[in-house]
């Protein structure tokens, strides 16, 4: 089949070049038959010299006039090629030249002029443009929203400093509350970069994956704890309902996932509220729901809660420590480990992030 395809593909263009000729000249030898034949004085003229010296002067003309034709016609083929054929490459290429300066705005034809290999490459070429200017945009999001994010805790850092170097007798009381926030827009800055690390290390493919059998519940024990400080400092219930359950993980990248869910459940939740946090061993999967009875979020922040940067309710975050990160960092290491980060929540009652993993030897949830 392959080989029946790659004989016509040689013998085809030869056979249309002989098709082409043979058609050309006997049209063309018509034509000049036909047109001697009723020109009078040349028939006259041709008609007064010996046999041999006509047909030879005939021979000579009809040969003559046949290449003028076919160079006519040639010319035209090509001027038609050109404009069906060589315009749409030349297209092309200056689109090519276009994307290697950089320049990724680039306008796809509306139909598509080349057919065949060329018509996919020349398709291929534009998605490949399309998507170069949809990265372009997402880097270049990405710097502005890193630039604001840093350019807040040091305007609040300078003002500071400048306060304190301004007012040599200020209170003490007051000079201990400025060097808080200075400290705490330092960590703000600290914790932003370190962010920014592991994000851009879970997004490499170089990133140290290493999944080994884990206790889950064990590990989540363990993180509860660790953050006690926190939640018991705010007067927060923790209602916990842990199944023994193994799963197969990175146990590094996973408390990163518990950690910032837990920290975000503290953050969100007001004095006296209830964290719960459960892990259940399904059929199918493995799963942890930690829901709060915080703030909740609104419905329209919800669909982009995952993504970099995002804060939900931004006049509340402004003066906040967060970063916009945390969740990004978390959906990314689920994925790598094939599960599921989703989000349920009611404005004012609380949030619910279910996580799903699959279990040890079951199938990939
Ligand atoms: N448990 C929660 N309750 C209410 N809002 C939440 C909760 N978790 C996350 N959010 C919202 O999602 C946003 C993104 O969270 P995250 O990525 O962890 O960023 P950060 O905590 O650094 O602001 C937060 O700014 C907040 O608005
Ligand atoms: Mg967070």
């Amino acid at each position: 089949m392959k080989r029946g395809r790659l004989l016509l593909r040689i013998a085809a263009p030869f056979l249309i070049f002989i098709v082409v000729t043979l058609v050309f000249t006997s049209a063309a030898f018509w034509m000049t038959h036909t047109l001697i034949r009723h020109l009078e004085g040349v028939n006259a003229w041709l008609g007064s010299m010996n046999p041999e010296r006509r047909e030879y002067i005939q021979l000579l003309a009809t040969t003559l006039i046949s290449f003028l034709l076919l160079a006519v016609a040639g010319r035209m083929a090509a001027w038609i090629g050109g404009r069906f054929f060589e315009h749409p490459i030349k297209q092309l290429i200056e689109t090519i030249r276009q994307v290697s300066r950089g320049d990724f705005n680039i306008r796809k034809p509306l139909k598509r002029k080349l057919q065949g290999e060329f018509g996919e490459l020349s398709d291929s070429i534009y998605d490949m443009a399309e998507e170069l200017k949809e990265m372009e945009r997402i880097r270049q999001e990405f710097i502005s929203n890193v630039s604001h994010e840093i350019q807040s805790p040091l305007t609040s850092i300078r003002g500071y400093s400048r306060a304190l170097k301004m007012n040599p007798g200020m209170e003490p009381s007051e000079q201990s509350r400025i060097l808080d926030i200075i400290e705490t827009e330092s960590l703000r800055l600290s914790r932003l970069s370190d962010n920014l690390l592991k994000l851009t290390s879970l997004e490499s493919v170089h990133h140290p994956h290493e999944p080994k059998p884990l206790r889950l519940d064990r590990q989540l024990r363990r993180l509860i704890l660790a953050c006690e400080p926190q939640w018991s400092g705010k007067g927060i219930e923790l209602d916990v309902a842990l199944d023994e359950v193994s799963v197969t993980a990175d146990e590094d990248s996973l408390s990163q996932v518990w950690v910032n869910l837990l920290h975000n459940a503290v953050k969100f939740t007001p004095e006296g509220g209830t964290i719960a946090v459960a892990l259940t061993e399904k059929e199918r999967e493995v799963e942890v729901r930690i829901a709060d009875s915080g703030i909740g979020i609104d419905g329209e922040d919800l669909p982009h809660l995952f993504e970099r940067f995002y804060k939900a309710d931004k006049s509340r975050n402004r003066t906040g420590t967060g970063s916009g990160l945390g969740l990004s960092i978390v959906r990314k290491i689920i994925e790598l480990h094939s599960g599921q980060v989703t989000v349920r929540s009611v404005p004012g009652e609380g949030s619910e992030f279910t996580v799903r993993l699959p279990k040890p030897d079951g199938p990939k949830a």
